[in-house]
């Protein structure tokens, strides 16, 4: 897929302050950090970004923390807010890391990280590699944008059509799982209407079970808004896809 400009362009650029401006855990991160990982161990968090997450970890108790980002400039701000150096802030890139292979004790991939790589093959490395550096037994959390919750909604199910319609009329075979950036520097992102890339990848509730099984994870636990507030993961795509999916999809897994 061309695209002049990159995800990681936009988290260099226009996207660089969205999350730095963001201090707390987010409920749904709360809930699957306290329920499922364990202080005593050692964590490392795909895409930093300023280190909200870990640095709300280390206040949880936590203390082996490591983490990394692809943007040079924003591990320079995780780090400034961790005077004393008390997180292994990295840069590196999902893709390709340079953890040695079974070595982390759990691993943190929310917020959607995975689809914000643009192509198939690389989203699949990176599910690769997270489960190379994890630890057998390890725990991980992923999350991904969610394509069913999404085309739930009477709004986008009309923009997905007529997106549908103008990459055909353009002749552009590109799933309606790529969808371009709809806000952009906290502002309506008007070369949305005209498709234009970078796009974000929204997966399927099967896909992304598909796709953590394949790399040989176990699947412990996945689920949207709703199963959280209810205390109650599913074990399986199908009953997931067999409830009501709000939100992003939040998946639990093991290394096996
Ligand atoms: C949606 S933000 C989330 C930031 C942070 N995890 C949080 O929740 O506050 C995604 C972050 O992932 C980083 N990122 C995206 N793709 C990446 C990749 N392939 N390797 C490393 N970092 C990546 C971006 O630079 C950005 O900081």
């Amino acid at each position: 897929m061309k695209s002049t400009i990159s995800n990681k362009d936009l988290y260099s650029g226009i996207e660089f302050s969205t999350w730095l401006d963001l201090q707390k855990l987010w409920p749904q991160e709360e809930y699957l950090i306290k329920k499922y990982l364990n202080p005593q161990l050692g964590i490392v968090e795909a895409g930093v970004n300023g280190g909200r997450i870990l640095l709300n970890m280390q206040e949880l108790g936590f203390t082996n923390l490591a983490g990394f980002d692809y943007v040079p400039a924003l591990i320079a701000e995780a780090i400034e807010r961790n005077p004393d150096r008390t997180v292994d802030f990295q840069v590196q890139d999902a893709i390709e890391l340079t953890y040695p292979d079974n070595s982390l004790d759990q691993i943190v991939y929310l917020q959607q990280i995975i689809c914000l790589i643009e192509d198939r093959a690389s989203r699949l490395r990176a599910v690769r590699e997270s489960y190379r550096i994890l630890k057998l037994g390890g725990i991980g959390l992923f999350s991904a944008l969610s394509f069913e919750s999404r085309n739930s909604s009477v709004i986008y199910s009309v923009y997905f059509k007529y997106l549908k319609l103008l990459r055909k009329i353009r002749g552009n075979d590109l799933s309606i799982q790529h969808l371009p950036w709809l806000k952009l520097g906290g502002k309506f992102n008007f070369n949305a209407l005209l498709d234009r890339p970078p796009y974000t990848y929204w997966y399927r509730v099967t896909e992304i079970y598909e796709l953590l099984k394949s790399v040989g994870f176990e699947i412990v636990g996945m689920g949207s808004d709703p199963q959280i507030k209810a205390d109650r993961l599913q074990a399986t795509d199908r009953e997931l896809c067999a409830e009501e999916i709000s939100g992003m999809l939040y998946i639990v897994v093991r290394k096996r």
